[in-house]
């Protein structure tokens, strides 16, 4: 590389006001896959290695943006939204005097790390450079303007373009490396001489030339990657264009994918062999699948781990859990975070668990509520059984030891504790711990009024 990281310092102009949005959240806290755009691009750098990373913004945004962040950064604020050198020749003031500059923009999250490695490589030795693409629709983007040797002589703005030149399809991306010493002079010498009345980082090229510095322009882009996110059709362009990708490393790792287009992954999922996931699947943040599992249609799975053999049925939801091998959940079954469920465990149709353990082989079938609660193994648990967890001011736990038989309809009522081997006959309300390997029942006792006749419908 002609560049060496540990003398480069990374700015990444993130001060714009973002009008094209129509949204008053800061355009860079806009989220791609659930990530904000700001985020993608500094994992982007990550492989650059930079000495460091400063990001541009305007005042009123700093304390939003800087809590968002997902690594350290230096921060400069650009006063006055005056243009992209003026937001430049802000994150300058912050930068290391020595070092050279990468330019990036805070709205260009597909940029991939590959591609700015290949275009820190191609930068001749002293020059400054920008990166470049050629576009299909260059309609919006600064074009470059080419000399007879081929050589960069101009940046034009869409706004100040003539027709001809807006026939050009060689694009700016917005990404330059400047050197050390010429920008910091140059970037003073940049005037508002343009049809918006704002300092265009762009001039630089011009200036460049008069001082005889040498500017190349590398075309090393594919279109895709130098998107920039300027209003809400780019944004879903950018969540297209990323979801495709991922469900296509999915498939590139062996799974079945009944739809690729009709699965979402908006974090990172790593998954064994063999797995088979059915349309409108959402994964968000980080999932692990095993081998053999399968995902049936319309699951949203967050921040879960999923073992070997594991099925997940329909239209089920689960949040921050871990499932273990050969566990059925659903269909229609909410997890919600703090599950941990162990090989064999069934969770079944409309149950929700909270907080819970559920022990090797236990079955929580259907319309059940399980809440701080340790299950252990070997226990069934009838429909309809809800462990009332709460007093209406705090949680208590409920035990389940192991082995346990709990009828139908049953509330258990905590902090309570079922006994190794108990019984709860159906339709009990559990108030005290059962005893183990007996049957503990609660219900009235049932009578039968004979000769009963239903009431009739009154004639008006
Ligand atoms: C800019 C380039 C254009 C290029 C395009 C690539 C200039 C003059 N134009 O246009 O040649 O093709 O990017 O996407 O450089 N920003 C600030 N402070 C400001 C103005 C902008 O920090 O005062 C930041 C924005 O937050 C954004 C970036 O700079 O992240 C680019 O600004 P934007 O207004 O999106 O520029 P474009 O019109 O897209
Ligand atoms: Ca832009």
């Amino acid at each position: 590389m002609s560049v060496t990281s540990k003398n480069l310092s990374v700015i990444i102009l993130a001060a714009g006001n973002g009008t094209r949005m129509q949204s008053s959240i800061p355009k860079v806290l806009h989220k791609l896959t659930g990530k904000t755009l700001l985020n993608h691009v500094l994992t982007n750098i990550e492989r650059v290695k930079a000495h460091e990373v400063i990001v541009v913004l305007q005042k009123e945004h700093e304390e939003q943006i800087k809590s968002t962040l997902s690594q350290d950064c230096l921060i400069a604020i650009q006063k006055n939204q005056k243009g992209t050198g003026d937001a430049v020749r802000s994150g300058l003031e912050v930068a290391n005097q020595e070092n050279d500059i990468l330019v990036l923009c805070g709205d260009m999250p597909l940029l991939s790390a590959s591609t700015l490695s290949k275009f820190l490589g191609l930068v001749s030795k002293d020059a400054s450079a920008v990166l470049t693409s050629v576009f299909h629709d260059p309609k919006g983007y600064g074009r470059i303007l080419r000399d007879k040797n081929n050589a960069i002589h101009k940046i034009v703005e869409e706004s100040d373009a003539t027709p001809k030149e807006k026939h050009i399809q060689e694009v700016n991306s917005g990404v330059m490396l400047l050197r050390s010493a010429f920008v910091r002079k140059a970037i003073n010498e940049i005037a508002p001489e343009n049809n918006q009345g704002e300092i265009y980082l762009t001039d630089l090229i011009e200036i460049a030339i008069l001082q005889k510095h040498q500017f190349d322009a590398i075309n090393c882009a594919s279109e895709d990657e130098i998107l920039g996110i300027n209003n809400k059709r780019h944004l879903s362009i950018a969540e297209a264009y990323m979801r495709k990708n991922k469900t296509n490393a999915l498939l590139d790792k062996g799974a079945t994918i009944i739809d690729p287009a009709r699965v979402d992954v908006r974090g990172d999922v790593s998954i064994g062999r063999d797995v088979e996931i059915d349309v409108d699947v959402i994964f968000k943040g980080n999932v692990s699948i095993g081998n053999n599992v399968k995902i049936g249609p319309f699951c949203i799975l967050k921040d879960v781990s999923i073992a070997d053999g594991s099925i997940i049925e329909s239209h089920s939801s689960i949040d921050s859990a871990d499932i273990g091998s050969n566990c059925i959940i659903g269909p229609y079954a909410r997890i919600r975070p703090g599950v941990k469920l162990e090989e064999g465990a069934k969770i079944g149709n409309f149950v929700e668990i909270k907080k819970s353990s559920i022990g090797k082989g236990s079955k929580v079938n259907h319309l059940s509520y399980v809440g701080d609660a340790e299950v252990s193994a070997g226990v069934n648990i009838g429909a309809g059984t809800v462990t009332c967890n709460y007093d209406g001011a705090n949680k208590h736990k409920t035990i389940i030891e192991d082995d346990v038989f709990v009828g139908s309809g049953s509330m258990l009522v905590a902090p309570v504790t079922l006994k190794r081997g108990s019984t709860i006959g159906a339709g009990s309300t559990i108030t005290k711990d059962a005893p183990s390997q007996s049957l503990t029942l609660e219900r009235a006792k049932q009578v039968t009024v004979d000769n009963w006749s239903r009431p009739t419908k009154e004639k008006k």
